[in-house]
This record gives structure tokens, C-alpha cells and sequence, in this order.
């Protein structure tokens, strides 16, 4: 019999952290909640909370030992945390001057660079479980700054984009390493030399879009949002690495529509906040 699956996430806060971490206990999953404001150790409910500070992207292979004593090897690990400021969208490269730049710092870390050595962490990990076990799954929770340039959103867009590259470079570089352990590497499900399905390293940029592709901002629904990261975690081969979503329809390729407008609006929605 397999061991429980369980599922790291970093960054819980009241909205996704809240509504995700159900969705995968109801489905079997041991849970693992990490943000500043958490104290270590087993809650009443069974999650284990972790204390840690994304800002320091050292921070992360402490989380993942303790995770790995305490509860056991990360099957899924979602990257949730969010830190950022809203730019001058009349001058945003204002916010790189000396007297500001430590907070672009701190935003590359947690949006960007951390969730990138999370990433590594989670291959070290997935690497670890046992060929057949389902999810090995690395999901990042994103938004459209990878595609879009927002005026008051650079040092955001910034780091949102870095994590970006990188998962889609991921989500390519480890396709490979299931070619190499495959013995019918054509085939969808890849099989060990015993004939046992081999479920591969996956990596996703999941980005909730209303149906019009647009951002949903303070709209982002935690429940859909768990229900299609429990698809991604379930499935044994990489979907679309940038896994666009609407709340009713789940997987959306909006491709490169109606970005430019966006890049030269000054509209109010835009302006006022919002991830
Ligand atoms: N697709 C879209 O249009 C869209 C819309 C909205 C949001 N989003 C994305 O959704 C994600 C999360 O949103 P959410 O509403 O769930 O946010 P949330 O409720 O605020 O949860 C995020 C949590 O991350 C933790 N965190 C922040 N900085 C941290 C740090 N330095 N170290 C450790 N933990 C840290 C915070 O908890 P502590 O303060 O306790 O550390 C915070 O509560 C973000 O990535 C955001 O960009 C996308």
C-alpha cells in the first residue's frame, strides 16, 4: 500500500491557504501549512504548521527537513506566499532607487527566487518517493504579470515572471528525466522495467482568469482553485505548464489575448490593488 500523500504548502494565508488544504485532507492528503505567522508543531485538526520567512530564501531547506521528520516526503508542495507594494505607475523604476530597492529585494525573494529554490527542494523530494507515487507536482500560484505590464506592478511582475521562466523551464527539463527512466517512453503513462506506471515530475503556473482571460484579482476563488490544484496533483502527466483557469471551466488557453491594451491602460481596476 502507498503512503499518505501530503501536500506542503508555503504561504497560508486567509484566502487560498484556508480553502486549498481542505480540498486535499478531504481526498486523503496529510497537510503542512508554513507562514510567518504559524507556530511549529501538530493542530488539532492534524495539519502540521511550519514558521518560516520566505524573505530568506535559506529558509527553505529547513522547512522541507522538518517537513520530511515530522510528516513525512512532500507529494504535492503548493507556493502560495505573496509580498508586494503597488508602484508609482508614473515613474515605477522609482521603486529601484536606493532609498526603496531593499523592498524590491524582498519582493523578488518571496514572488520569485524563494519559490525557485522551493522548486529544487521539491525535486529532491519527489525524487525520493517511490516511482509509482502519485502527484510529485510543484504548483505555483500565479497571475498575469508573466503575460502583462501592469505600470504599477514592476518589482511584482518582476519576480512573478523570474518563477515563471523557471517553471516552464522545469516543466521541460524533468519531461526528459521521464524519458530516460521510461521503458516505453512514448507512452502516455511511462513503466518501469516491471511494468509499474512511473508518474513524472510536474511543475504549473496556475493563473485563475475570468472568461474573458482578464485577471480576477481580490475575485480569486479558493475552492476552484483547490479543486483544479488537486487535478494537476492527481494526474500522472504534465498538463499546460501555464495551467490558466476559470472558476467554472477549469484549464483556459487564453493565449496572448488583449495584453497590449492592458499594457497602456490607466483604468481604475488596475490602479487600486489587488494580486
Ligand atoms: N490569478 C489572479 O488574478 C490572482 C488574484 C489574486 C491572488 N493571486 C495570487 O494568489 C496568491 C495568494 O493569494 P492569497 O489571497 O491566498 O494570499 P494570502 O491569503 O495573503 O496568503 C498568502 C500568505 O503568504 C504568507 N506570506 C507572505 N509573505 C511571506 C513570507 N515572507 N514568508 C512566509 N509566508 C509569507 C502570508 O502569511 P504570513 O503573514 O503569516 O506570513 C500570507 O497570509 C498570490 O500568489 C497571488 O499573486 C492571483
Amino acid at each position: 500500500m502507498s503512503a499518505q500523500p501530503v501536500l506542503l504548502f508555503l504561504g497560508a494565508g486567509p484566502k487560498l491557504g484556508t480553502q486549498i488544504p481542505p480540498i486535499f485532507a478531504e481526498a486523503g492528503y496529510k497537510i503542512v501549512l508554513v507562514a510567518r505567522s504559524l507556530q511549529d508543531g501538530f493542530q488539532d485538526n492534524g495539519y502540521y504548521h511550519v514558521k518560516a520567512d520566505f524573505s530568506d530564501p535559506t529558509s527553505i531547506p529547513e522547512v522541507f527537513d522538518k517537513v520530511k521528520q515530522k510528516v513525512g516526503i512532500p507529494t504535492v508542495v503548493v507556493y502560495n506566499a505573496v509580498q508586494y507594494k503597488l508602484d508609482d505607475p508614473a515613474d515605477p523604476f522609482a521603486s529601484l532607487a536606493p532609498e526603496s530597492v531593499s523592498q524590491f529585494h524582498t519582493a523578488v525573494a518571496v514572488n520569485g527566487t524563494t519559490p525557485l529554490i522551493a522548486v529544487q527542494h521539491a525535486i529532491s523530494a519527489f525524487r525520493s518517493l517511490p516511482p509509482t507515487t502519485t502527484g510529485k507536482a510543484l504548483i505555483f500560484t500565479g497571475n498575469i504579470l508573466n503575460h502583462s505590464q501592469f505600470k504599477n506592478r514592476l518589482c511584482f511582475g518582476i519576480a512573478k515572471t523570474a518563477c515563471a521562466y523557471g517553471i516552464r523551464f522545469a516543466s521541460v527539463a524533468y519531461a526528459k528525466e521521464r524519458f530516460r527512466q521510461a521503458i516505453y517512453p512514448y507512452h502516455l503513462h511511462f513503466l518501469d522495467v516491471h511494468g509499474k506506471r512511473q508518474n513524472g515530475l510536474q511543475f504549473y503556473y496556475a493563473d485563475e482568469r475570468t472568461t474573458s482571460g482578464m485577471p480576477v484579482m481580490r475575485d480569486i476563488d479558493g475552492t476552484a482553485a483547490g479543486q483544479e490544484y488537486l487535478k494537476l496533483a492527481e494526474t500522472s502527466e504534465q498538463l499546460p505548464w501555464l495551467y490558466t483557469y476559470t472558476q467554472d471551466s477549469g484549464y483556459a488557453d487564453f493565449g496572448e489575448i488583449d495584453y497590449l491594451k492592458t499594457v497602456y491602460s490607466d483604468e481604475p481596476e488596475h490602479l487600486k490593488g489587488g494580486r
